[in-house]
């Protein structure tokens, strides 16, 4: 059975589609053209399963007319995480509910920075093993601190377990639902 958990009750995890087209950074709006028109997809992954996924959701995603590209979460430049439009995390979890290592930096980042990423809008990929005490943990804490930081969640956050070897095409395929009515400035 396929099944996709979407934790939508807690608190932190309310979509503000009303924000979407007024952004605030330090007192001023920024507009559409200051912020990246191009879909980033970052990994967190050990085996590579998380990174399979990554590239099957930009895979969809450009033969759907988008713009996206991939990055590995060690190779990206968490600054950049401000300017961008559309910023999606996959990720697995690792150890006691910890992120993989490639997840790292960027997970230490977000949790003690302050950063106002006001103008970015993410939606989070989890993969985990529900036969971990700590299912999916690290998807649901990238979800939790974009959420803190003042980035808007698009889709509630989807989980995707091991045990079921549950794939990543239903979050596809609402991503694709959001970017018909919402993504213009992503077509190619
Ligand atoms: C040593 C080890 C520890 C793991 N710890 C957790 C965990 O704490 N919570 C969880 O949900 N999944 C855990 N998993 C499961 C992985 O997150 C899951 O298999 C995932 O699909 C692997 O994705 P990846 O290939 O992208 O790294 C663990 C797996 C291994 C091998």
């Amino acid at each position: 059975m396929i099944e996709i958990q979407s934790l939508s009750s807690d608190s932190t995890e309310s979509i503000d589609l009303n924000r979407w087209n007024q952004m605030e950074i330090d007192g001023s709006i920024m507009t559409d053209n200051e912020r990246s028109s191009e879909i980033k997809i970052l990994f967190g992954s050990e085996t590579g399963t998380a990174e399979e996924f990554a590239f099957d959701i930009e895979n969809s995603l450009q033969t759907g007319g988008y713009r996206c590209s991939v990055s590995d979460m060690e190779d990206y430049n968490n600054a950049d995480l401000a300017s961008e439009g559309l910023v999606l995390i996959v990720t697995s979890t690792y150890g006691n509910g910890e992120a993989p290592y490639n997840a790292e930096e960027l997970y230490m980042w977000l949790e003690t920075e302050e950063v106002e990423l006001n103008q970015t809008s993410f939606a989070v990929c989890a993969l985990g093993d529900s036969g971990y005490p700590n299912f999916a943990q690290a998807g649901k804490d990238f979800d939790k601190f974009l959420g803190e930081k003042g980035a808007q969640r698009i889709l509630p956050r989807t989980e995707l377990d091991a045990v079921f070897d549950e794939p990543v095409e239903p979050f596809i395929e609402k991503l694709m639902e959001w970017l018909d009515e919402n993504g213009k400035r992503y077509l190619l």
